[in-house]
């Protein structure tokens, strides 16, 4: 049975908007190199999509996380799946995330990678849904959007490992057909 998607964000919508987040980091980055950290696997087409409308220095790194937990509650601690290639000591890092929902994971992985003495950190992410949020130490320095307490996928985010690549934010609509 084929899941029901409604599009909530058109992909001209979520392009428009990328670019917008781009001109205010290349603002803010102006005449500094910037270390992009990508969250795999969703933030890998948002980074994509940012990185080509940065007119900075820019390298690339990439790391995957999976957070321990019963069942499908994110319990924020963070077990690293694939580190980072290279160190960020001494770096403006930049972490590029798919989506903010509670925000357990991304509290623990900011905490994780401060201890690595980056010379800044910021955070962007594509969506957040500040409903969700159950922690409060998570700053959010850049969003592309805030969505609904909806299960989204599309642009990199799944349900069950499909719809990453769906070049639209969409909702998934359990079909009762
Ligand atoms: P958090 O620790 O609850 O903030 O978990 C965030 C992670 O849960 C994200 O990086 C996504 O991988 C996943 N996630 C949360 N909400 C959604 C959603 O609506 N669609 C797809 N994945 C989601
Ligand atoms: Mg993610």
């Amino acid at each position: 049975m084929a899941d029901k998607i409604r599009v909530l964000l058109t992909e001209e919508e979520v392009n428009k908007r990328i670019s917008e987040v781009a001109e205010q980091i290349n603002r803010d980055y102006a005449g500094r190199h910037v270390h992009l950290i990508c969250i795999l696997k969703g933030g890998v087409f948002f980074t994509c999509e940012l990185a080509k409308r940065l007119d900075l220095s820019v390298s690339l790194d990439f790391m995957s996380v999976s957070s321990y937990g019963a069942g499908t509650k994110s319990s924020g601690i963070v077990k690293i799946v694939k580190d980072l290639d290279q160190s960020i000591e001494g770096r403006d890092v930049l972490v590029v995330e798919d989506i903010i929902d509670s925000g357990r994971t991304l509290s623990h992985l900011m905490k994780i990678l401060n201890e690595r003495k980056p010379s800044s950190i910021c955070l962007c992410t594509l969506l957040d849904k500040p409903e969700r949020r159950e922690v409060d130490d998570v700053n959010v320095d850049y969003t592309g959007f805030q969505v609904p307490d909806e299960f989204v996928v599309g642009y990199g985010l799944d349900y069950a490992q499909k719809y990453r690549n769906l070049p639209f934010i969409g909702v998934v609509e359990l079909g009762e057909d």
